[in-house]
Order: C-alpha cells, then structure tokens, then sequence
C-alpha cells in the first residue's frame, strides 16, 4: 500500500512547554503535560544523553497512552524556541537535615543561566519557576530575563494547598474534592496556613474539628516537604509537585484564569513591594492576570511581613554570591 503523503499528523503549531531540568520533578511534569495531551514538550539538562532517554522513554509511552505529543529531550537551549510556557526546575534538591535556604549557593548560578539562555529563544514565554528556595530564585529569574514581572512567577502556594487539603481528608475522612484550602507567604517554615480560607464543602474548618487538629494540619503543611526528605533519604517530593506545576501550566495555556496561591510579584499588595511572595492570583495566557488582597487577621498580616523580610535578605545574600562567582 502506497503511504500519500509524509506530513505529521497536524502541521499547525502546537503549544510547546520547555522543562529545564529533567529530574524527577521535571521528568514527571514531562510526563503530565504530554499524557493529559496538554502540549509538546522540550525537556533541557545539564547530564548528556539523560534528556534525550526520558523523552525516547515517553515517546515510547504514546501509543499506550494515546496521544500524539512530541516530547524531545535536549542539552542545547536552541531545541526549546519559541516555548510558550518555560518551567525551571534545575538545580539541587534537600537531603535530610537541609532547609530550602541551603540551596541558595548551589542553585542562584543555575537558576539565572538557565533563565538567560532559555529567554534568548523563547522571548514571548511565561516563565514557571520551581527550584528551590522558590521565592528567592523567582527573583533571581525575573532579573536575569528582564520579563514584566507578570509574566515570571514561582510554583510552591498550590503545592502547600494541595498538602493541606489531603492532611485535612485524611484528618476528616471526606472527600478530596469537599476540601478547599489556601496556604500563602514563602515556601518554608514561614508559610501561612489559612484555616479561615479552608473549608469543607463550604463549610469552614474550624467548625468541623477543634482548634488542637486545626493547628496540628497547619504545622504538618509547615513541614510537607521535609517530612517527604525524611522518610526518602535521597531527594525530594516529585509527583504533588508535578501536579501542582501542571495546574499552573494548564491555567496559563488555556486562559482558564484559575484562581491559586503563586509566587507573585508584590507592588505594595500586602503592604509588600518589590519581592515575589505566595498570595492568590489568577493566572491566564498573559501570566499573572490579577493579584487579590485578602483581609488577613493581625498575626496573619504579620507573619506574611516577617515572611517577606526572610525573603529579602535571601535575595541579598543571592546576590552577594553572584557577584562573587562573576
Ligand atoms: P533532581 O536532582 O531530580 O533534578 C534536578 C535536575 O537538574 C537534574 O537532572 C540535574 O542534572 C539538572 N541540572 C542541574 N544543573 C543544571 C543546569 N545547569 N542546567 C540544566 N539542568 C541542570 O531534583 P528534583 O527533585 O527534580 O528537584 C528540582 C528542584 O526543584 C530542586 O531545587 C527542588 O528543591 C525543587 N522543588 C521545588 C518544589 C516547590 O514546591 N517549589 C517542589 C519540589 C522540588
Ligand atoms: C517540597 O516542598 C522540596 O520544596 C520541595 O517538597
């Protein structure tokens, strides 16, 4: 039988998200964006040969998957141009015993050549930032790419919620999707649980158990990801973060205008200006559409201040070291 012709199944452009860093966070979120038939995907490392045998990996996956999706997997930046979503997650994760802010030295330099390179072919892009310590590195790219800081923001808010959320049903016994939740400030120990802001079925937590399992959930959000280091001794968490990445992704792809907790840059919202910081905010195909102002209690308010503050003076020592490395 004669073939009729040797074009691919669809020849218009397709939307095309380009992952640097294809460990695990960036392998599965690889993973998600092709098999949910989402977009084409370009997968960037460091490692020679590893992107390329992920993404012949999931390229072999297709057929029992059933899409079409193109994943490619590349050492060079020209392989991801024209990029519509650009998510970094290169750079070193926690072992035990490490906070977030350790790995300041190891990733700032990754993190703004990685930013560097990729917006050079991908000019128009949205930029996802995830490595670790998020908010300090969501910095550290806006700079480095010199986007309007709507179209830079960092993922870790819907992660946190989303561990809120599974400790509230497992708590509780009901159903993941009764469960609300909003969890804002840094991606660390400083994170601000909002029992106000979480409900079940509408109904708001503290009506639903005592104010001693509502402080117990929020403390165990705190440490969502350490308690993961600890019981894998060699990395980190990998698939709520994918997942987490994914609705990001996806809200800005579509314009869904998704309401979630990002890592957005603050122009005096919160009585903050000039860092990114978790706060809900709605994403769509330009970025950070809106930043919403919620009216916090107090101690609230001041947590996200002293948050803030953690922030700062990482950025600075980030900096300090960057410098130093030129
Ligand atoms: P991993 O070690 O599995 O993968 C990191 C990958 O980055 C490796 O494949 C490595 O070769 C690559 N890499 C290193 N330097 C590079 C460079 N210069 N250019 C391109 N690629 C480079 O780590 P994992 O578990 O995937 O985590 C990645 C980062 O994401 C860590 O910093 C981790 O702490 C962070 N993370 C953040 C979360 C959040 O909520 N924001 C959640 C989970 C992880
Ligand atoms: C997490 O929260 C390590 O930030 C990463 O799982």
């Amino acid at each position: 039988m004669k073939s009729s012709s040797q074009t691919p199944v669809s020849s218009h452009r397709q939307p095309r998200v380009a992952v640097i860093g294809a460990g695990k966070v960036g392998s599965t979120l690889a993973q998600r964006v092709a098999e949910k038939n989402l977009a084409d995907v370009v997968l960037l490392d460091i490692i020679e040969g590893w992107p390329q045998g992920i993404a012949l990996d999931l390229m072999q996956a297709r057929g029992l998957e059933g899409h079409d999706r193109s994943i490619t997997g590349t050492n060079d930046y020209a392989d991801t141009a024209d990029s519509d979503v650009v998510v970094i997650t290169a750079g070193r994760p926690r072992t035990p015993g490490m906070d977030r802010s350790d790995l300041i030295k190891t990733n700032a330099a990754i993190v703004v050549n990685a930013a560097k390179q990729a917006i050079a072919y991908s000019p128009n892009a949205i930029f996802i930032v995830v490595t670790n310590p998020l908010d300090v590195m969501t910095y550290l790219v806006w700079q480095a790419t010199e986007l309007p800081p709507r179209r830079v923001m960092g993922m870790a808010g819907v992660l946190d919620s989303s561990r809120l959320q599974a400790f509230i049903a497992m708590e509780l016994g009901v159903s993941m999707q009764d469960v609300q939740t909003l969890v804002l400030g840094n991606h660390g120990k400083q994170m601000i649980p909002l029992p106000r802001y979480c409900t079940v079925k509408g109904v708001p937590l503290p009506e639903m158990t005592d104010a001693a399992t509502v402080e117990r959930l929020m403390e165990r959000t705190r440490h969502g990801g350490s308690e993961i280091v600890g019981l894998m001794q060699r990395g980190g968490a990998y698939f709520a973060p994918a997942s987490s990445i994914y609705v990001m992704v996806e809200s800005i792809l579509c314009d869904r205008n998704r309401l979630v907790s990002a890592a957005a840059y603050l122009q005096g919202e919160y009585g903050i200006e000039g860092l990114f910081l978790g706060v809900p905010c709605h994403l769509g195909r330009e970025g950070v559409r809106t930043v919403m102002e919620l009216s916090l209690e107090p101690e609230q308010q001041q947590a996200l201040l002293d948050s803030a503050t953690t922030v700062r003076q990482n950025i600075e020592i980030a900096q300090e070291l960057l410098t130093r490395q030129r």
